[in-house]
């Protein structure tokens, strides 16, 4: 089959190959998929960087999430799902075989139905984004009624986050860097659209709920976005964070936390226990069948073109997913 792949740890255009290598078949409980697209995501670049734990030694196909078509089961799996369209998640974690390439076997579980109406592109898109998101926002309980603040709801999870939250019955808060990011977020359904850069967001997120404050903020930057994330949350709330890249290591005032009895919640999303990824499956593919996500795929390359949409999500600043299709 045509793959990429990595043997060593480094920058994009140095360590990625693309060529021939064994098609894998499938083994006990699994099914083997014939991809189509497969997505790029900050953990995938992180772990061919040598920035993630990715695997000891040895090649590795990169990319967690993919989209395509089942062509052979092993035992233990119903033949019935030969032929399916499936959206395929956690391809690449603590496994040799990635997303970038023509196949992929992995376990059956991890291959979600993608209904007929939703590409590829998309259906690649769903793993670390939407299920990030569904995890912010469910796992501490419904949101219907409740005010959420959501940092950067125009990324690729705070996007997702910014939908799952509306379809439970939330009012959003979201932050953003900028014009395009904040018309995004209106479309998606923020109530209350606030530019981290220019507003003081615990003052306009107080006034927005009249002084009561927030019960969940879902948070892309813990460390720098600590300080007002305690301003704004209620007592008893929940801080949910996904990442801290720009303060890997944040100073945690105890005290006013320990005031307000707030619970800080972080989320792995590859770490979601099982019944919350088959949840967060479940709704995804329910809500494709629906049409009632919206979706951006921002950027499209070729399986030979894969260091460039690496660089990309790299550089940053791409408003959307950045899609590798498998011709
Ligand atoms: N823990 C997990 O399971 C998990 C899963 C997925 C991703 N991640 C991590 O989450 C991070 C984001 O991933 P992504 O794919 O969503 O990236 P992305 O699409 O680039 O989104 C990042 C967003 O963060 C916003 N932002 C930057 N600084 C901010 C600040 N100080 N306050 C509020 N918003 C801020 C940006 O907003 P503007 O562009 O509007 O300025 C941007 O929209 C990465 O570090 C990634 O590795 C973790």
């Amino acid at each position: 089959m045509k793959a990429a792949w990595f043997e060593e740890y480094g920058a994009a255009a140095e360590v990625l190959q693309v060529g021939e290598r064994g098609t894998p078949t499938a083994g006990d409980g699994e099914v083997l998929v014939r991809l189509y697209a497969s997505s790029v995501n900050p953990s995938d670049v992180k772990k061919r960087a040598g920035l993630q734990p990715a695997l000891d030694k040895g090649w590795v196909i990169p990319h967690s999430d993919g989209a395509g078509v089942i062509e052979a089961v092993g035992n233990g799996v119903d033949s019935e799902r030969i032929a399916e369209r499936v959206w395929v998640y956690q391809a690449q974690y603590q496994r040799r075989f990635g997303t970038a390439a023509e196949y992929v076997a992995l376990p059956a579980e991890r291959a979600i139905h993608l209904p007929d109406n939703t590409d590829f592109a998309i259906g690649a898109c769903m793993g670390i984004p939407a299920m990030t998101a569904h995890r912010c926002v469910y796992a501490d309980g419904p949101v219907a009624g409740e005010t959420v603040l959501i940092t950067g709801a125009a990324g690729r999870v705070g996007d997702y986050a910014v939908q799952w939250a509306k379809d439970g019955g939330a009012n959003v808060i979201g932050t953003v860097g900028n014009e395009t990011s904040a018309a995004r977020a209106r479309d998606t359904g923020c109530d209350l659209v606030l530019n981290y850069r220019v507003d003081n967001v615990a003052e306009r997120a107080m006034d927005f709920t009249s002084g009561q404050g927030v019960s969940r903020v879902i948070d892309v930057e813990f460390g720098l976005n600590i300080a007002t994330s305690i301003r704004v949350i209620r007592p008893n709330g929940v801080i949910v964070s996904y990442a801290s890249a720009q303060a890997p290591q944040p100073q945690l005032p105890f005290y006013p936390m320990m005031f307000k009895d707030l619970s800080v919640r972080m989320v792995l999303v590859y770490a979601m226990p099982e019944q919350a990824k088959r949840r967060a499956a479940e709704d995804i593919t329910s809500h494709l069948k629906q049409q009632n996500l919206k979706h951006r795929v921002a950027e499209r390359y070729s399986l030979d073109a894969i260091a460039k949409a690496h660089e990309s999500i790299e550089n940053g600043g791409v408003a959307g997913c950045v899609v590798v299709e498998i011709a």
